[in-house]
């Protein structure tokens, strides 16, 4: 269905937690979220009812994001309900890749076939220093996990910050000559956690000047993503610059909190409840979200942070 806009919106992203194994300094505070009580976070039969009739009103694509997807209990039966959805053409999912070996196997028979892996970072004292709690050769066995399982495609996230990973650009690149893997830097967005002083914005341009060798590759994300490759290597390299240039203009995505409200535009405070609709009430609340998308969101910058109450491990970025 078109929005007021003329944006055909196709893609539909669920967070099914807000909690998560990590602790992230640019997505969650450093004493984690307390647990919400079992009323305030949707049941999974409800995701379901309302992903199904997002899909009869034209969502073609579902990524399941968190917090982290992987620590919700259910998460394999709920792919597998969603991945029997007549007419969802792509079901992704967005983790740290940390339960990733263990789940991994299961998620694949359930019919999941796109991940993202969060890597920040290839030197295990910074992944332990941004995630505050992880271990760098979790998320590197989670990687060779989705690989081995033939995920595809592989898509890895590293959120670019000035002083802390921006020497890393050549080394994160480097892995798209060994691997099949799509290596994604994204602007680190003002969301109201971490404690990153202005050096930290780097606009992603930093990663043609840093690897002059990229070459333009064709565009497969629908304009979130500028994408190039190293010449002869079996991976890419895309640049999501959601300050430098955002993409509003070609948004296609709709948004679901885990405790069940509906978000047209992740750095708008404007939110709706679906938890209690059901059948011919959920279909119009759907209708009503994609007509009130806004057109654009007010310029994100340092110092105009996003306009959304919520953190990033309630939206999923
Ligand atoms: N800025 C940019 N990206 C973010 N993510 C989370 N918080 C932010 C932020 N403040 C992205 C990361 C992570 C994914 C789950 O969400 O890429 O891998
Ligand atoms: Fe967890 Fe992902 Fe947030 Fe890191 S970015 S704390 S892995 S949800």
């Amino acid at each position: 269905m078109r929005d007021s806009f003329g944006r055909e919106i196709s893609y539909l992203r669920i967070s099914v937690t807000d909690l998560c194994n990590l602790r992230c300094q640019y997505c969650m505070p450093a004493e984690g979220v307390e647990k919400k009580c079992h009323h305030q976070i949707l049941p999974l039969e409800q995701v379901v009812e309302i992903a199904r009739a997002a899909v009869a009103l034209g969502i073609r694509k579902i990524r399941l994001t968190g917090g982290e997807p992987l620590v919700r209990r259910g998460i394999v039966t709920l792919v597998e309900q969603l991945a029997a959805l007549e007419g969802l053409e792509e079901l992704a999912m967005t983790t740290n890749g940390v339960l990733l070996p263990q789940l991994g196997p299961a998620l694949r028979r359930a019919g999941l076939n796109r991940v993202n892996l969060s890597l920040d970072t290839l030197r295990a004292e910074r992944y332990r220093a941004i995630t505050r709690i992880g271990r760098l050769e979790d998320a590197l066995a989670g990687l060779d996990a989705a690989l081995r399982l033939g995920f595809s495609p592989v898509k890895l996230n590293a959120v670019l910050i000035g002083g802390f990973n921006d020497d890393e650009i050549g080394d994160l690149v480097a892995l798209t000559e060994r691997l099949p893997v799509e290596m994604r830097f994204i602007e680190l967005m003002p969301m109201g956690t971490g404690d990153f002083g202005p050096g930290a914005y780097v606009p992603c341009d930093r990663v043609l000047q840093a690897v002059p060798a990229l070459v333009p590759a064709e565009d497969d994300s629908g304009g979130t993503a500028r994408r190039y490759r190293l010449p002869g290597a079996p991976g890419a390299v895309g640049l999501i610059s959601p300050l430098s240039r955002h993409f509003c203009a070609s948004c296609n995505r709709l948004r679901l909190t885990a405790d069940g409200y509906l978000k047209p535009c992740l750095h708008s405070a404007q939110e709706q409840s679906v938890a209690e609709l059901h059948g011919a009430a959920l279909t119009e609340a759907l209708r009503r979200a994609i007509l009130e998308k806004p057109g654009c969101h007010d310029r994100l910058a340092w110092d105009s942070p996003t306009k959304t109450e919520r953190t990033m491990n309630e939206i999923g970025g």
